[in-house]
């Protein structure tokens, strides 16, 4: 049976999926680094793989940009695919002028400008958390290879081009950095007791106005794949 957005089969689809925005990230992913993969979606162009990393079955789709985008995937993945573990890997823009372009950083946590959780009707405010087992590992693989890594809150924001700066209101909460999807992966992910985690490259810095070059974005994508595909393969062992 597929999804009216993914036409895979029930099994195509591994227990782990990495999650890059771009789908052809995704293709970029599956190639450079998978096994064998096979390709098992192309609705709406969102590509998604399933390959070998290291010996461990893993699998690589896109998920769009936004909340709803990442939710429809993700959604899906968990419930018709029997995914177990999600793992967005993005860039994001950091709030703060100490982060430097290309560091990693793991949101333990995703604040949000979106409605995503609205549908849960909590008498209150859901923390959307990231699954400390997935980040643990990952925080390890990061420290054992030397990358410089942050742990911290990140903002899931709806939008990319705003009015004003209301940033930083955000960065005065300790807000590391915004990017566009975690919020609604770990609403989801806690809704469905499953495991989600987000890893990110700075590939630009609100405070300094830093962009990355082609090269330093590179860079800073080959070690967050790197600890993202180390930390799918060891928590699918
Ligand atoms: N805003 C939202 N998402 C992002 C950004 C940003 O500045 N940089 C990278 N992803």
């Amino acid at each position: 049976m597929s999804t009216p957005h993914n036409a895979a089969s029930p099994g195509d689809i591994a227990q782990t999926v990495l999650l890059p925005g771009d789908p052809l990230r995704a293709k970029f992913i599956a190639d450079t680094y998978l096994e064998d993969p096979v390709p098992f979606n192309t609705v709406r162009n969102m590509l998604g793989y399933t390959g070998f990393y290291r010996g461990e079955r893993l699998s690589v789709m896109g998920t769009g940009m936004g909340c709803p985008s990442i939710g429809i995937y993700s959604y899906e993945l968990i419930h018709f695919y029997g995914v177990e573990n999600l793992i967005r890997v993005g860039s994001c823009g950091a709030m703060r002028p100490e982060l430097q372009l290309g560091d990693i950083l793991m949101a333990i946590a995703a604040s949000t400008d979106s409605n995503y959780a609205h549908q849960y009707q909590l008498p209150g405010t859901f923390s959307a958390a990231a699954s400390y087992g997935l980040l643990k590992t990952a925080e390890e693989v990061a420290a054992e290879r030397g990358f410089p890594h942050t742990v911290g809150n990140v903002l899931s924001s709806d939008l990319f081009y705003g009015e004003g700066e209301s940033w930083r209101s955000w960065a005065k909460m300790g807000i590391l950095a915004v990017e566009m999807e975690c919020f609604a992966l770990y609403c989801n992910a806690a809704r469905a007791g499953v495991q989600a985690l987000g890893i990110f490259s700075v590939s630009d810095n609100l405070a300094t106005g830093q962009e990355l070059s082609a090269q330093q974005r590179q860079e800073g994508f080959t070690s967050m794949m790197e600890v993202a595909l180390e930390t799918a393969r060891r928590i699918s062992r």
